[in-house]
């Protein structure tokens, strides 16, 4: 997620640029590192060996009759992979007790996502759990990624365990597949891969979640099992994302100086005019940028870079009018009382909005002016920059640029834009309390920027519904500003594998599914990602760790993610 860490970068980004000069276009740190190879891993190749060119034999063979029914060596399962993991369906077959005594109920008082989850009970013995028969479900030789969420129901914490029982001829073996520490507050992940063994009969496989000391009862939820080999679950059929709803589907483009800048690169071209309707600057239309000194505007990476999108038929989102950062030195060192850093405010906010007037379809008027504790950011606090706007001029300064936008442009639409909203409530309902107010006093917002720049593992679809819908209660629009999803927040992969690819691919697909099911149509400001492409990430740059956070890989070819995306969109009703 991004977090106070990332602040801590933010910080430093700051620091290399004040180091280099200040604002305007030394602020270029759009990234260009190269990021490590990505191979896909191949499914299932192809056997090489060239065809035995034994001589005929000119003794006849022995007249053995020919099998008539050979064994089907590789038996395709009979069942489906997972039945029931998110217990939605009120019941708990084909889940089982891994002994008699344990006690299995579908409850509806807790879940993960959804409305139900199951609750193991009745234990007397620590590895005594619910097991789930993957017998008749899987094949020889495929490699299968167990999933599981575990909260702890009457302890406050206990170890957790995924164990995969195999029973063949020589007896049964139990593997470790997952450990962790659950507690009563939250959910976490038990996941880990299996692949079945190609020795022996065998009689029955599961696996199974145990732990806890006896007495201990635990919930588990949303449990998946997925062929990570499987290349229908690989596959990318999407011919153009956009095209398959309403309202905009857009990326953030780097553009003007950077090395990767979108109007210099045709393989970015083709995938931003194939699948999205509107582009957002990754950098270019932030203040630095546009007024690198003071009263010097500075638009001509701008204008082309929106009459590129105008000649493809792509809307462009304006980002941002007022931040804290990527502002010119200039505008940082601004002396003066309140009332002159309003007029310096509303100055800048007024000639660039005006010179857009028309031409865009929304603005973030102002961005990260909340920090997580629901508080306005102020001065610097740990890793979290201040804002000098808030210095100067006090909470008013958002409405001045909300005001200042509105008056230069009349149509277009007006955001607050901010990180973490997808699941931090306080600063949710901080920055709802703020836009309540406009609406009360008629200051023109339109809606709300949720920025999602978020981790694989969480938040998880049923906390991002609520903090939508918390907006769309408001009668607001709601954007995913500048969704991106960080593969390896905790630096264990060095490579892209299909176990990341897949999960990636589910990520997009329910984030997508979370906006599509509670934001009506008439509040859909649309959903962009950050960046086009694997290698044009901000967040390798930003964290060091190897990552793949968007739908294009590094040869700019569409990875699941984007059959994630295009799935969610299909939810539609
Ligand atoms: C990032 C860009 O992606 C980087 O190239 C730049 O160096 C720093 O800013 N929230 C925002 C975006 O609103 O403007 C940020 O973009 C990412 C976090």
């Amino acid at each position: 997620m991004y977090t106070r860490a990332s602040h801590l970068m933010l910080m430093l980004l700051a620091l290399m640029i004040s180091a280099c000069g200040g604002g305007g276009n030394s602020t270029h740190s759009t990234p260009t590192e190269e990021v490590p190879e990505t191979p896909v891993e191949p499914s299932n190749p192809e056997p090489t060996d060239p065809e035995p060119t034994d001589p005929e034999p000119t003794d006849p063979e022995p007249t053995d009759p020919e099998p008539t029914d050979p064994e089907p060596t590789d038996p395709e399962p009979s069942d489906p992979l997972m039945v029931n993991g998110d217990f939605e369906n009120g019941e708990v077959s084909p889940w089982v007790g891994n002994s008699g005594e344990v006690v299995l109920t579908n409850i509806s008082s807790q879940s993960r996502s959804g409305g139900n989850s199951l609750q193991i009970s009745g234990r007397t013995q620590n590895w005594q759990g619910a097991l789930y028969g993957l017998t008749n479900r899987v094949v020889e030789d495929s490699t299968y990624h167990i999933s599981a969420w575990v909260r702890m129901d009457n302890v406050a914490s206990s170890n957790v365990s995924m164990t995969v029982k195999v029973s063949d001829g020589n007896g049964d073996n139990y593997l470790p597949l997952a450990q962790g520490t659950a507690t009563d507050t939250g959910w976490i992940e038990l996941a880990g891969n299996y692949t079945v063994a190609t020795s022996g009969e065998v009689a029955e496989i599961a696996f199974y979640i145990e732990g806890p000391d006896a007495g201990v009862s635990y919930l588990i939820d949303d449990v998946t099992v997925t062929d990570i080999n499987d290349d229908d679950l690989l596959r990318v059929d999407v011919e153009h994302l956009s095209a398959l709803v309403e309202f905009p589907i857009g990326v953030a483009v780097p553009a003007g100086d950077a090395g990767n800048s979108v109007l210099n690169s045709p393989e970015r071209q083709a995938i931003v005019e194939q699948h999205f309707s509107q582009i957002t600057a990754e950098n270019i239309m932030k203040p630095s940028y546009l007024q690198p000194s003071e009263g010097r505007f500075f638009f001509d990476d701008a204008d082309a870079l929106v009459a590129y999108a105008n000649n493809n038929g792509m809307s462009v989102h304006g980002h941002a009018l007022i931040w804290h950062f990527q502002i010119a030195d200039w505008m940082a060192n601004y002396s003066g009382d309140a009332q002159a850093w309003q007029q310096m405010l509303e100055a800048h906010v007024t000639e660039v909005a005006s010179h857009f007037e028309g031409q865009l379809d929304s603005w973030d008027v102002v961005n990260e002016a909340f920090l997580d504790d629901g508080s306005y950011r102020n001065v610097d606090v740990g890793n979290d920059l201040g804002s000098v706007w808030y210095q100067n001029i006090g909470p008013q300064y958002i409405e001045y640029a909300f005001n200042a936008a509105r008056a230069a442009d009349a149509d277009v639409d007006l955001y607050y834009n901010d990180y973490n909203i997808s699941w931090n409530d306080t600063k949710l309902d901080a920055i709802l309390t703020m836009a309540q107010d406009f609406l009360d006093r008629d200051i023109p917002i339109s809606g709300i920027g949720f920025q999602m720049h978020v981790d694989k593992s969480g938040p998880g679809k049923a906390k991002i519904k609520q903090q939508f819908q918390k907006v769309v209660d408001l009668g607001l629009k709601v954007k995913i500003t500048e969704v991106d999803l960080r593969m390896n927040a905790d630096g264990r992969a060095t490579t892209l594998t299909n176990q990341l690819l897949l999960q990636q691919k589910a990520r997009y697909q329910e984030i997508v599914e979370a906006y599509i099911e509670t934001v009506p149509p008439s509040l859909r400001g649309g959903i962009s990602v950050w960046g086009i492409a694997d290698p044009d990430t901000w967040i390798v740059p930003l964290y060091g760790n190897p990552d793949w956070p968007l739908m294009f890989d590094d040869q700019f070819q569409p990875k699941p993610a984007l059959q994630g995306f295009a799935n969610g969109l299909a939810v539609i009703p």
